[in-house]
């Protein structure tokens, strides 16, 4: 699957996301503590509120999941949770674009190398037909949690291309999750909540995005080399745990069924 094959975006191309101009999320009530809120396996240990879904049932599984499958795309507003939510509904259709999986994600706080070792890709555009839209995922952070980074890497493997962007209340970034690793380190006392969206790249997204200044390249959130390390640590610790786990079952961790790879790797319905 090549981007290429797809209509993208210019505010893509360089590094794989766009950072908008914050909202003013402390003047909106917290519609997400309204919301009904379904287990969905995920990275890290997370509920999910879905808002649109695949045929407009309380459930998030993928779409292509479904009888009949679909892209992530044309997603069914969910009745009872638009009614509980109508700013974030009408935060996530102001774009304009077709929107899939639309839903609000409740995260339990974690480590940084948790987060590392929960970096992985998302396989948005499964049966997306060549020549139409590329699909990317909005995050509008709702929570006010102002320590807690979006970690982005071009190269799982590699920390000198990691972005962190900051997620205090209000944030918003666009991302194409299916280029970068992803995950999100949340250092918080409670759970962390967040909108996320999927569009089809196209001229209303490109319109919205040069709407709200949308910038291709931010400075990454500082953070001091010890931490960084220590997180390596943990994640290659973790990962090896998984492969000896493995190991000892009789599988090759390099030849799974792909849910049990030796780290998260690209997930089918994951989110950050
Ligand atoms: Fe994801």
């Amino acid at each position: 699957m090549d981007p290429a094959d797809y209509v993208t975006l210019p505010a893509f191309e360089e590094t794989g996301y766009v950072v908008l101009d914050s909202y003013d999320q402390a003047a909106d009530p917290r519609e997400w503590e309204d919301l009904t809120f379904v287990d969905w396996k995920s990275s890290g240990d997370t509920r999910f509120a879905p808002l649109a879904s695949a045929y407009g049932d309380m459930e998030c599984n993928g779409f292509w999941n479904h009888t009949p499958p679909k892209t992530d795309k044309d997603g069914v507003w969910v009745d009872e949770n638009v009614a509980a939510a109508p700013i974030l509904t009408r935060r996530a259709q102001e774009p304009g674009a077709n929107i899939g999986r639309c839903r609000v994600i409740e995260l339990q706080p974690n480590e940084y190398g948790e987060a590392l070792y929960n970096l992985h890709r998302d396989d948005n555009n499964r049966l997306n037909p060549e020549g139409t839209g590329w699909i990317v995922r909005a995050f509008f952070n709702l929570t006010d949690d102002p320590d807690t980074v979006m970690i982005l890497r071009e190269d799982r493997d590699d920390p000198s291309t990691e972005t962190r962007i900051a997620l205090p209340a209000g944030a918003q970034a666009i991302i194409d999750t299916q280029r970068l690793w992803h995950a999100v380190w949340h250092p918080g006392e409670e759970a962390r909540y967040c909108l996320i969206t999927s569009y089809e790249s196209g001229p209303e997204l490109d319109a919205y995005i040069r709407s709200k200044n949308g910038v291709s390249r931010i400075e990454s959130v500082p953070l001091d080399p010890s931490v960084l390390a220590e997180g390596e640590a943990l994640a290659q610790s973790k990962r090896d745990a998984r492969a000896a786990a493995l190991a000892a079952r009789g599988d090759d961790p390099a030849f799974g069924d792909g849910s049990l790879s030796a780290g998260p790797a690209m997930e089918t319905y994951s989110e950050a």
